[in-house]
């Protein structure tokens, strides 16, 4: 591929957390930008199974470290994983196992959208959560972005054909 060339993978790919404000806003950034880097055309997004947070600003921890990285996440909104989110994206990705397991539990029957456990993109890592860092200190949200990093790289190396 030329550089600057996109490369059209027709995936479309949503992060689902609890809360929809740490950890599946930095999922969403992480792997935003990875597919730039990689050039891929990718629609991507994020939501939460919870209903608390709709509308309203990452969590500022999360949004201090995603400047501090190059991936700055002031704009996001948080919203509820919806029924037609199933059918829109092509993958859906789960933080953890309690929200796979939500995720699953609603989906609707004719859903089309590939579901899975995020870190299962990433080789030793399967069957891992990405650790809730909400009630804990700024050391967690640190974690919280060499994991979505980790599968992001992984992901959109998959995505690519790579
Ligand atoms: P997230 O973290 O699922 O990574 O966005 C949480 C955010 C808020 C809450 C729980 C987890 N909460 O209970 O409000």
């Amino acid at each position: 591929m030329e550089r600057g060339e996109r490369q059209a993978v027709s995936a479309a790919v949503l992060f689902v957390c609890l809360g929809n404000i740490c950890r599946s806003p930095l999922a969403e950034a992480a792997f935003r930008a990875e597919a730039e880097r990689l050039g891929l055309d990718v629609e991507v997004d994020s939501a939460g199974t919870g209903s608390w947070h709709i509308g309203d600003p990452p969590d500022h921890r999360a949004r201090a470290l995603a400047l501090a990285k190059g991936a700055p996440i002031d704009h996001l909104r948080g919203r509820q994983l919806a029924e037609e989110d199933y059918y829109r994206f092509t993958h859906i990705f789960a933080l953890d196992a309690e929200n796979l397991a939500n995720i699953c539990a609603r989906a609707p029957a004719g859903a089309t959208a590939e579901i899975g456990l995020l870190l299962d993109c990433v080789p030793g890592r399967e069957g891992e959560a990405v650790a809730d860092p909400y009630y804990g200190d700024v050391a967690g949200f640190e974690i919280t972005w060499r994991d979505v990093s980790a599968a992001a790289e992984a992901l959109a190396a998959k995505l690519a054909g790579r």
